[in-house]
């Protein structure tokens, strides 16, 4: 009791202490805006790149080193009272003295030749590391991270990122994405956190929790704003490509799309990034629905609306719904929109809304409203106390604590998807022959926004840490390992093309050698320039493929992509499959670990690897993906034609499932249902497992998914042990959005799997 009572009065310590807080927000925030005029309005919503007022030759390009113009600066911060700065000057990374020494100066003109010394607030894109620092720790990319099955890394990624991103003076990070990932077509799939729903949101939460602390208080000095993006259904296009036109109805919006925002914004999210694209033939900035009934009104979510790239501007110019630039500002203001990302053209984004504002085609109501929000990110950042961190509070930049947590993600991640005769783990020291365009370098170990926007500077920045080769060599022996690339990567600003190096003479290293070591895949690629007009792997990885499987000797093939690219043609030739995605810094080193054994992989696929270029569906399809005809009469191409599965992959343990029991079998609505099973490591050696909880709904109104992940596990088990696992499922979690966009849980039948364990229920 004494504890409780204890417990309760802290609690209310916290809540009156938030409340004063937020109370001292509103007077201060309300206070400033009733003292602005129109104009310092209007730039609190203006968001320029920092090339803008870098020196330079002009607001395009800058010159190194990194450093403000003060007459630049000086026209947009003080002239045209620009309250936000994003991004790095030509697509390179800094060091954080730099970052500190622009970003103090930034804010000392904004604060001191403005009359209400209000501070910029700077925002970047950090999102697997803080991108654009040099020295900072970089993870793996989400979909690698969501391959670990064990949020814990996301959380702590985003923290570390949290903590490296202020120790480069900036405040405002804009990550995660919470789009869902598909479609394997899509040059941005690498960002996400898989094609199921549930994924995404779980990893998703834990970014916020990383990035803003748990209690939210972003005035903490290791903590950034997270920005959600891209709200919303930003992959599912029709033609795969990038910011292209998607038909998403309202249900399939709700069910699958909208979800990990909702839990996002309910874990405290300050800011999100609107969808570059259209949907139902509506650009998204234009989209009142969507900003004001369905993000502000349905979800309730308070922060500052931001878009993306130039996308005010492309309602006019791309997407043709408005006649003029000023049309195209008045629909997006008044769609909802808060701050736009100009980012370069700022005097007219700027002229157009003052001009809008004084016709009273935006009201000062919704200027208000939008500034208001801006203010109180800032205030909460503590921004009007201080402005600038300093790198030299920052002592755990780049340190080794923080490069372990990088390295465990990136050994968790990593997925066995073929082993034959236990190939791997490899012991004692054989000679080894490392082939392929990834097999040395660091920039396609990490993808893109690592250093640069596409990725390109990596082996710069990074050439400290180990590619693949060389983190094999370090583990066998420089003698016992050679490097021969056999075809590789065409550095003339095409992001695909290939020239052949040397095949022959890989082959004739190859047959040397004991084993090979086959890394192919993609390089670095993210938006326009990661469109695909061909979901195979390039024709000369296959080439040289084929060609070192003519030796006979045991391939190991490294699968080093953004995304599943097709392999069935040389899939047969492999003894081993293992695909490492985008593991970051630390990939070489954990693929070399589990090579010798020393890691026990544990990754899973969070999506479905196809097998041929027109089977592209997710696992969680209609039945009607899978129609053989019964009486033979017809052979239909109709069967899900998968290389992998969702959720697949293989360990050098093997686990058993059993004795899988719910606790009833007629549940009712409110109820929770308790579903339990024994796994059991039946292998040799310690592992790790994820235990995937599936439903299958049997009849429905609307053509139910053939089924649905509902909750994991990720567990460790000692050689031989087994454990019991339960989760509880709430009734409700079993909804779908019907065809009033309501979620439902219609009586009737459910499945309930685990491996291939399944058990029926029924709802009444
Ligand atoms: C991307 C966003 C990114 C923004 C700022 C856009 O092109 O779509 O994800 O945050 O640029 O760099």
């Amino acid at each position: 009791m004494k504890k409780y009572i204890h417990s309760l009065f802290i609690l209310l310590l916290v809540i009156s202490s938030n409340e004063s807080l937020g109370n001292e927000k509103e007077k201060f925030v309300n206070d400033l805006i009733s003292q602005m005029t129109l104009e310092e309005k209007v730039g609190q919503m203006t968001q320029i790149n920092l090339t803008v007022i870098a020196k330079g030759p002009n607001r395009f390009s800058s010159s190194f080193p990194m450093e403000i113009d003060d007459s630049r600066a000086n026209k947009a911060l003080v002239d045209f009272k620009v309250g936000s700065v994003l991004n790095t000057i030509n697509n390179t990374a800094q060091k954080p003295s730099v970052w500190f020494k622009n970003i103090s100066k930034i804010q000392k003109i904004a604060m001191n030749n403005n009359r209400l010394g209000i501070p910029v607030i700077y925002g970047i894109d950090a999102i697997h590391g803080t991108t654009y620092t040099d020295g900072a720790t970089m993870f793996p990319q989400q979909i690698t991270t969501a391959a670990s099955w064990n949020p814990e890394n996301a959380y702590n990624m985003a923290q570390v990122c949290a903590y490296e991103t202020r120790a480069s003076s900036i405040p405002w990070n804009f990550s995660p994405v919470l789009d869902l990932g598909l479609d394997p077509r899509f040059p941005r799939q690498f960002e996400t956190f898989g094609e199921d729903p549930l994924l995404v949101e779980r990893f998703g939460v834990e970014m916020i929790k990383g990035y803003q602390g748990f209690d939210n208080n972003v005035s903490n000095k290791h903590k950034v704003a997270a920005c959600m993006k891209h709200f919303v259904g930003y992959h599912a296009t029709i033609s795969g490509k990038d910011r292209t036109p998607a038909y998403i109805p309202d249900n399939v919006l709700s069910e699958y799309h909208i979800e990990s925002f909702k839990k996002a914004i309910e874990a405290g999210a300050k800011t999100v990034m609107i969808n570059s694209g259209l949907i139902n033939g509506i650009p998204v900035h234009a989209d009142y629905n969507l900003l004001i009934n369905i993000l502000r009104n349905k979800l309730g979510f308070q922060g500052v609306i931001l878009t993306d790239w130039e996308d005010i501007r492309k309602l006019h110019n791309r997407d043709k719904v408005a006649k003029t630039q000023k049309e195209a500002v008045k629909i997006a203001i008044n769609a909802g929109i808060d701050m736009s990302m100009v980012p370069y053209e700022y005097e007219q984004f700027f002229n157009d809304l003052v001009e809008l504002v004084e016709d009273g085609e935006v009201s000062m109501d919704r200027i208000d409203d939008a500034v208001k929000r801006i203010l109180e990110l800032k205030f909460e950042l503590d921004l009007f106390q201080n402005p600038v961190t300093n790198y030299e509070d920052y002592l755990d930049f780049g340190s080794k604590k923080h490069h372990q947590l990088a390295y465990k993600a990136a050994s968790e991640s990593i997925t066995l998807l073929k082993n034959n005769n236990n190939i791997l783990p490899i012991k004692g020291k054989p000679r080894i022959l490392v082939a392929g365009p990834n097999g040395n370098n660091m920039r396609t170990l990490n993808g893109a926004w690592s250093y640069s926007w596409q990725g390109e500077l990596t082996d710069k920045f990074a050439g400290d840490f180990n590619t693949i080769f060389e983190a094999l060599a370090n583990k066998y022996g420089k003698d016992n390992v050679k490097y021969v690339s056999g075809v590789s990567y065409k550095e003339n600003g095409s992001y695909y093309d290939m020239v052949e190096d040397d095949i022959n003479k890989a082959v004739s290293e190859a047959s040397k050698s004991d084993y090979i070591v086959l890394c192919l895949g993609e390089n670095t690629y993210t938006e326009k320039p990661g469109d695909l007009n061909d979901l195979n792997l390039h024709q000369l990885q296959i080439k040289l493929a084929k060609k070192l499987a003519e030796t006979g000797k045991p391939i190991i093939l490294i699968l080093n992509i953004g995304r599943p690219r097709l392999i069935t043609d040389i899939e047969p030739f492999m003894s081993a499959i293992v695909n490492i995605y985008l593991p970051g810094n630390f990939g070489g080193d954990a693929l070399s670990d589990i090579f010798s054994g020393k890691v026990n992989p544990s990754g899973k696929l969070p999506y479905t690897y196809p097998a041929y270029p027109n089977s592209l569906i997710p696992y969680y399809f209609k039945p009607s993906e899978v129609q053989n005809n019964s009486q033979g009469a017809y052979n239909y191409v109709g069967e899900v034609n998968n290389l992998y599965d969702f959720g697949f992959g293989l360990s050098y343990s093997e686990f058993t499932y059993s004795n899988l029991e719910i606790n009833n079998d007629q549940f009712n609505l409110d109820d929770s249902i308790k579903i339990s099973v024994n796994v059991k490591n039946s292998g040799k050696i310690d592992g790790s497992e994820t235990v995937q909880l599936y439903s299958s709904d049997l009849y429905a109104s609307l053509t139910p998914d053939v089924k649905r992940l509902r909750d994991f596990d990720k567990i460790e088990l000692k050689a031989g042990e087994m454990k019991t696992i339960t989760f509880e499922l709430p009734v409700s979690e079993l909804a779908f959005a019907n065809s009033d966009n309501q979620f439902v849980v219609e009586s009737g039948k459910f499945k309930l799997s685990i491996d291939n364990l399944s058990k029926e229920i029924t709802v009444r």
